[in-house]
């Protein structure tokens, strides 16, 4: 390390170094960037108190020996501990918006930040949503992202299983000044909801089924499997949210949930049942779309176990 410490000199020389390290290590990449390039300038910038805007005019400028320690230290973490870039900076981008995490919530990845930029159009007319549900909102991104950037006058309730994870939660949503907008709300799914009804209903509930979990790469073992983990064929919550969200739903109310790689289980679970998958421009998929009337009409084969 002594030697390393001297012979790199720039901001531009750690962030190539910390890259190669990275793939000579074979860190995994799925938590925010895809690459090890991408990985290195997003902690290098974090550790130097610089934005992600930085110009790279800058990436010459020479650093301190307190500041090449302080790099060093923060990418010997990510290597030796395999932990999620994420987790060191505690900050993630969700809809282009900043989220404070840590190891008590799933780190926010989910492709629906791009429906929510697109105000959830054409899917519902963003006009009419006065009272929206994030079901499992971990870090309250999709409940926060949807105040922001969907709903400017609508209610929303966030609810988790997990006190920790409402806790971060409830630090986003002080962040952003939405207290008296966006609530937590502790709740097995529906369980703490009874008689309420929304204009949309919004879920990225756990979905990883046995397989999934048992191949996936260190860095996810970070993330509380509380998070993650939906029974033998991942289908555990998702089974449950389709029996009971017809109840919470007003008339012309939708659902959307995302299931990742569980698409293909949920539609041979329910083969007649006509899901519309969407689509996404910034990549990602496993994520459909039911309206009230629809889990209306298939109710008998939702409440089937
Ligand atoms: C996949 S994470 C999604 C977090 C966040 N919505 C996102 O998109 O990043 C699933 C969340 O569901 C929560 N959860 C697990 N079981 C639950 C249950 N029975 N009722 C409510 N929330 C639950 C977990 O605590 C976790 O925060």
């Amino acid at each position: 390390m002594e030697n390393t410490i001297d012979e790199l000199q720039t901001v531009g020389d750690f962030i190539r170094w910390g890259a190669s390290q990275f793939n000579k290590t074979q860190l995994f990449f799925g938590h925010g960037t895809d690459n090890a390039i991408d990985e290195a300038i997003l902690l290098t910038l974090h550790t130097l108190h610089l934005p992600k805007e930085t110009p790279e005019i800058l990436w010459q400028s020479r650093l301190t020996y307190q500041e090449k320690s302080q790099l060093l230290e923060i990418f010997q973490e990510r290597i030796e501990k395999r932990l999620p870039t994420p987790y060191l900076t505690h900050e993630a981008w969700f809809a282009n918006l900043r989220f404070y995490v840590d190891d008590r919530v799933l780190i926010p990845r989910s492709p629906i930040a791009e429906l929510i930029e697109e105000r959830y159009e054409p899917w519902i007319d963003p006009e009419v949503v006065t009272r929206m549900l994030d079901l499992c909102t971990g870090s309250g991104c999709i409940a926060i992202a949807s105040a922001l950037l969907a709903f400017p006058n609508a209610e929303i309730d966030a609810v988790d299983i997990s006190c920790q994870a409402l806790e971060v939660a409830d630090h986003n949503i002080e962040s952003y000044g939405l207290e008296k907008r966006v609530y937590t709300v502790f709740s097995d799914l529906f369980t703490n909801l009874k008689g309420i009804h929304y204009d949309l209903i919004v879920s990225n509930p756990p979905y990883a089924d046995a397989k999934e979990i048992s191949n996936m790469p260190e860095e996810y073992h970070h993330e509380p499997m509380i998070g993650l983990e939906a029974g033998e064929d991942g289908l555990f919550f998702v089974k449950r949210i389709l029996r009971e969200a017809f109840y919470h739903l007003t008339p012309n109310g939708i659902l959307i949930v995302e299931v990742g790689a569980s698409q293909e289980a949920l539609i041979e679970y329910y083969p007649v049942v006509p899901f519309t998958w969407l689509e996404f421009k910034h990549g990602g998929a496993g994520v459909f779309i039911l309206t009230a009337e629809q889990l209306h009409q298939y109710a008998a084969i939702f409440e089937e176990e």
